[in-house]
């Protein structure tokens, strides 16, 4: 029998907690209607248009005109120095950026100090949860979500999925930490960097030669897009969470619900389109989400890379199985399927009768004794896994990280 090393389950944990934040994915497909109602949101009211057809018209005319201007090398080195939510902008930005940042840091006025709170309390109580949820549902599930697997494959960041998982990593660090949000906390910035990295991505990647052959759009992350991803992130982490039976506080849950809900506006997502409740965002996912998973070349690539991430370590010998156990195991054979993962004989196994049992003995609802044997020898296994993923995740996100406004695409 293989066994885990804290080392290697380190490294892949983390890489792949890292790319959960990312949303690597695969090739887009037109989607279902939009039926879902701006009732449903947390504006309460809106058009009601469906937002593939609506991006961010704000972010986009300005970092378009950055790149243009040849502004951007230079803008990106004066924000690498605009890391605190509370922090002055830097002097020498173009008036026009700094009106843009000026509007786009300001909290939505829907924000609940109160619920940011019982995030916080939620974040530290399971974060040793959200860094296996983060990574083995949401990062491998980017990987089948057609439109990002295409547009991280072929933008510049796809040439380096390393360096790009450690910036992606900073998102999930930083929301989850306890003064996200507050003047002393970074979480402001990252969303405000993300929005201007995703406008440069739209106004690049149609420049594309690659991107356009493959592309079923011609400018990509809509606003759905968004949503999708969004989706990928904490709709399926508390999913994964409801379904492992993890007991769970109702106002921290709607804490880290409302964390989302302000990533969401910070990012540039219109307010008419991001869920009021768990309900809401439940039925907007099987909307948008669940429809448009699907295996695409390049999403096959980037979870091959993914699942690769600890060979440096053991050859891949055994971080690989593992990897690819818990994805099967959180995500369903059909998508392990779609991204040649194969079924381990003595992983996949053990994950599939002893990890909800596992939950049940860490949660006090069963006792060691009572569990199934195999679980009592493979016990320190999981919790290795739970433990160096979260620990990976959250060291990756506090590296001094910039994130940058593209100035090219993926050259290969
Ligand atoms: C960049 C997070 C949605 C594609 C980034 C970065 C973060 C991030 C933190 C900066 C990392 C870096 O510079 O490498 C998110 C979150 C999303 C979201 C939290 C939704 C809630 C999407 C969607 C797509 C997408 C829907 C595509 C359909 C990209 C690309 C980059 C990027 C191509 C740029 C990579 C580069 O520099 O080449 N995103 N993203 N993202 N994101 Fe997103």
């Amino acid at each position: 029998m293989d066994r885990p090393s804290r080392r290697n389950v380190l490294v892949t944990g983390g890489a792949l907690g890292a790319a959960g934040a990312l949303g690597l994915a695969a090739p887009a497909r037109a989607g279902t209607p939009w039926t879902w109602s701006p009732k449903g949101s947390v504006a309460g009211a809106g058009a009601g248009d469906d937002p593939r057809w609506v991006w961010d018209p704000e972010a986009d005319t300005l970092v378009a005109s950055l790149l243009d201007r040849g502004d951007v090398p230079k803008v990106n080195d004066l924000l690498r120095t605009w890391t605190k939510n509370g922090q002055p902008l830097p002097s020498g930005l173009p008036s026009d950026l700094r009106d843009f940042v000026e509007k786009a840091r300001r909290l939505p006025s829907w924000t609940d100090q109160g619920k940011l709170a019982d995030a916080v309390d939620f974040n530290e109580k399971r974060g040793l949860y959200l860094g296996v949820t983060y990574g083995f549902a949401s990062g491998m599930m980017s990987t089948a979500i057609p439109h990002e697997a295409r547009a991280v494959y072929y933008s510049k960041g796809g040439a380096d999925m390393r360096d790009r998982i450690t910036k992606t990593a900073k998102l999930g660090y930083d929301v989850g930490s306890s003064n996200a949000f507050k003047p002393d906390g970074e979480m402001i910035v990252t969303c405000v960097k993300t929005r201007l990295a995703h406008a440069g991505v739209r106004h690049l990647l149609p420049q594309s030669p690659y991107w356009t052959k493959v592309a079923d759009e011609k400018i990509p992350i809509s606003q759905r897009d968004m949503m999708v991803t969004w989706h990928s992130l904490p709709t399926t982490v508390m999913r994964e969470l409801v379904k492992w039976k993890v007991p769970i506080d109702p106002a921290e849950s709607a804490g880290f619900l409302h964390s989302w809900q302000v990533t969401a506006h910070l990012l540039g997502i219109r307010d008419e389109y991001i869920p009021s409740s768990w309900d809401e965002a439940n039925a907007q996912a099987d909307q948008v989400l669940g429809p448009v998973i699907a295996p695409t070349p390049e999403g096959v690539k980037l979870a091959d890379i993914l699942l690769n991430l600890g060979s440096s370590l053991d050859g891949g010998l055994l971080t690989k199985p593992i990897l690819g156990s818990l994805t099967r195991y959180v995500l369903g054979d059909q998508i392990a399927g779609w991204l040649n993962i194969p079924k381990d004989p003595f992983w996949y196994p053990l994950f599939d009768t002893c990890w909800e049992p596992f939950i049940a003995i860490r949660e006090g609802l069963l006792s060691k004794e009572k569990a199934p044997g195999a679980l009592q020898k493979a016990y320190w296994a999981f919790d290795e896994v739970l433990r160096l993923s979260a620990l990976l995740y959250l060291s990756g996100g506090k590296l001094p990280i910039s994130i940058q406004i593209p100035t090219t695409n993926n050259p290969n």
